[in-house]
């Protein structure tokens, strides 16, 4: 796979011009018979390779894969992404990241093409097919555990400043931080943490996004409540370089609040605030409830109001009862 991935690299590397195989060959310290190999995986992931007795290898179109080298040629981050790790097929990228996060750089991310474990929030399952971006981040802030909510708004608030950019859609916050376009949820996070009692170890971001899903590969029970970024854009989005660029995003949100605190992440949350007047119920770990949503707290707890009395409500799961 390693190998693969680097005979991918140097393809990518040459742009317009032919590899000799001699150059290959010498550069990933193998045969040519077996760069031969290589260049055969990748034409079989749909990648394709002009071959040339004469010149050499050149690429010629890519499909759209997530594959480390995709990642990685399109990456402007410092330490997002700097480590990728890639799945076309697995669980859950979140228990993946999990086993190794301790170990591994902040900034480790963990990809997969297809989840067949794919967890949600509340103990939800979440729903992941080939086409969408299912990935996980482990981030490890020197703050304490009570600060780590702020932090899951952190990734919504990129996500939802990411599609906006990218795609001109607007995409507004649910709380605490599903992103919804045109009603329709559109992407989650599930944030996992390991702490001790006064710091965190780190961090475990898991965002899903249904990028280029069509509906009908949503199961018939979501169908009314979930949407796709490409059915609301209307054309396939270049995943490799969407998350690119929310990983841009979401350093440079990680960086600012790290160096000047909350203020401005909180700001930005209230304009993307998508619930604010709405008439709400909120299933809590307390039991429901239901009233008019006001935003949220510098602690990013939502304030409800109930029959008028102001409510604070630290976690749960919100659904909007009209539209307005
Ligand atoms: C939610 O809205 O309930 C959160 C959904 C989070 C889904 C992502 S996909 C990548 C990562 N791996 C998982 O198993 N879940 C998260």
């Amino acid at each position: 796979v390693a190998l693969k991935e680097k005979t991918l690299e140097i393809l990518r590397g040459t742009k317009a011009s032919y590899v000799s195989g001699e150059e290959l060959s010498k550069r990933l310290g193998i045969s040519r018979a077996a760069v031969w190999k290589h260049v055969r995986a990748l034409r079989k992931l749909g990648y394709k390779i002009a071959a040339s007795p004469r010149l050499g290898y050149h690429l010629v179109a890519a499909p759209d894969l997530l594959l480390p080298a995709e990642i990685k040629s399109r990456l402007r981050t410092r330490y997002l992404g700097e480590k990728v790790i890639y799945f076309s097929e697995v669980s859950s990228t979140n228990d993946e990241l999990k086993k190794i996060a301790a170990q591994e750089p902040e900034g480790t991310l963990i990809l997969a093409e297809v989840q067949v474990g794919g967890r949600g929030r509340m103990a939800r399952k979440w729903h992941s097919p080939f086409g969408g971006l299912w990935v996980s981040l482990s981030l490890k802030p020197k703050m304490a555990p009570s600060e780590a909510p702020k932090l899951t708004l952190m990734t919504a608030v990129a996500v939802t400043k990411a599609i906006r950019e990218f795609t001109g859609l607007n995409a507004v916050i649910k709380w605490p931080n599903d992103v919804l376009v045109a009603g329709r949820k559109v992407a989650g996070i599930l944030t996992e943490m390991a702490a001790e009692a006064d710091r965190i170890d780190y961090l475990v971001f898991g965002i899903g996004i249904n990028l280029n899903l069509k509906l009908a590969d949503l199961p018939v029970s979501l169908r009314k409540e979930a949407g796709s970024l490409m059915a609301e854009y209307g054309a396939p989005i270049p995943r490799a370089d969407f998350l690119a660029y929310l990983l841009k995003v979401l350093e440079d949100e990680y960086e600012y609040l790290l160096e000047s605190g909350f203020g401005k992440l909180l700001q930005e949350w209230r304009e993307y605030d998508g619930t604010r007047g709405r008439r709400v119920q909120i299933e809590t770990p307390e039991g429901k409830i239901e009233g008019v949503a006001q935003g949220i707290d510098d602690e990013g707890s939502l304030i409800v109001e109930v029959d008028g009395e102001r409510r604070r409500v630290r976690s749960g799961s919100v659904s909007m009862i009209t539209s307005s």
